[in-house]
């Protein structure tokens, strides 16, 4: 028989994408090798969220190559998915010539078969790509538009999860608040401020924060609601959540909804207004302190955890002592700090200069990593 061996990149959504592809192989009567050595087809799902992400696929990659080159051996067949496959056929293959075959990431579908290695805890999809077009990420390009995937699916996924004895599922998406909602084009608003505005840095406006809510009950509320309905869906988590579209209808939900874990993975990426301005957040930092206390109020027990990248351009020493400020301030429980990485093709790549130097950068890291992550959760949440 066959063997196809998987090395997954990246965050969680690109976890789940493996699950898919090697449902997909089972069904082609391939078995999985955890030795790529002995693979007849190797793939490689890639991360391209930082420029590390993509040298650790390359530096794989190369391995991979130079390992069956010095025995002399056929090389296995390598196949390319993930989130590098935006750069384009023609530069991948000039990058990495070991490549045999592209899988464009938008042909992993929702609804494929799924390899799960966990019998208890299920990863569920509900959406793919973004809108949002934080101006230093490359996931609106990697990923393309936001794509609610039907609740009919979702539902008809966990009921079979449900059958095959799993009790506890988190549901992905990179802004899972908003599922359901791009149908309406309020998906797009963050978008459309920006681009009315010329992505320029000008004043933040008082209404910055100010989204159209949905008229109702949130389409996210309402998943949350029909999923919680089966008895045997004991744990149920979602990631991740932006300070946008964070309805009050959910909080309301979370505190009622005794399923719902209590960790919420909620990005600032900065404490300076101007920053976030500048990364086309589209909230302040006094709109996410509000969110956090009403968070905090109705749900006592919820632990919130975030992300932020240090050295975006510009960012000033007072810009990241805000953000430091800040992050005494919100208490969060865990922080999974970046380093600001330019990605060709996105808004800050085009328009900022990367002018914070890599020392420096570093040095930031290293500060706000202790402030937030001195007293970790002894157990990573199911995050990233
Ligand atoms: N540089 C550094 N960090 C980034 N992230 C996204 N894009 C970049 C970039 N260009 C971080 C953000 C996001 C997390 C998944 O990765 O903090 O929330
Ligand atoms: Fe990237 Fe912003 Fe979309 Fe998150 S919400 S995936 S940071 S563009």
């Amino acid at each position: 028989m066959k063997k196809y061996y998987i090395q997954t990149f990246g965050c969680q959504s690109n976890k789940s994408d493996s699950e898919r592809v090697a449902g997909d192989y089972e069904a082609r009567g391939f078995i999985e090798t955890k030795n790529w050595q002995d693979a007849d087809e190797i793939v490689v799902n890639t991360c391209a969220i930082r420029q590390t992400a993509e040298d650790r696929a390359r530096g794989f990659l190369y391995n991979v190559a130079t390992y069956f080159q010095q025995q002399g051996k056929q090389k296995p067949k390598i196949i390319l998915t993930g989130c590098m496959t935006h750069h384009g056929q023609e530069k991948l293959y000039e990058m990495m010539p070991m490549i045999d075959e592209i899988l464009p990431i938008n042909e992993v579908g929702f609804n494929s078969a799924v390899v799960r290695k966990d019998k208890k805890h299920a990863w569920v999809p509900i959406s793919a790509g973004c809108n949002s077009f934080c101006t230093y990420c490359i996931v609106p390009y990697s990923r393309g538009r936001e794509q609610s995937r039907p609740m009919e699916d979702i539902l008809a996924e966990v009921e079979k999860l449900v059958k095959e004895g799993y009790s506890e599922i988190t549901l992905l998406g990179q802004n899972v608040n908003s599922w359901g909602l791009e149908k309406e084009g309020i998906g797009l608003r963050k978008l459309m401020m920006r681009q009315e505005r010329e992505l320029s840095r000008e004043e933040i406006p008082d209404n910055a924060t100010q989204y159209e809510q949905p008229k109702g009950i949130p389409p996210f509320v309402q998943l949350l609601q029909e999923i919680s309905k089966h008895d045997e869906i004991k744990v149920i988590r979602f990631i991740t959540s932006n300070p946008w579209d964070f309805h009050d209808l959910l909080i309301d939900e979370i505190a009622t909804n005794p399923k719902i874990d209590r960790f919420i993975h909620l990005p600032i990426q900065s404490g300076s207004n101007k920053v976030l301005y500048d990364m086309n957040r589209g909230y302040t930092k006094e709109h996410y302190r509000e969110l956090v206390r009403k968070l905090r109020e109705k749900i006592p027990d919820v632990v919130i955890g975030t992300d932020i990248i240090v050295g975006f351009p510009g960012e000033t020493e007072e810009d990241f002592n805000e953000t430091v400020e800040f992050a005494k301030e919100m208490n969060w429980k865990l922080g999974f700090v970046a380093q600001y990485s330019p990605r060709p093709g996105t808004a800050s790549w085009r328009l900022y200069k990367d002018t914070i130097p890599q020392k420096e950068k570093k040095r930031r890291w290293e500060i706000l990593d202790k402030i937030i992550n001195k007293d970790n959760l002894s157990v990573r949440p199911h995050v990233v």
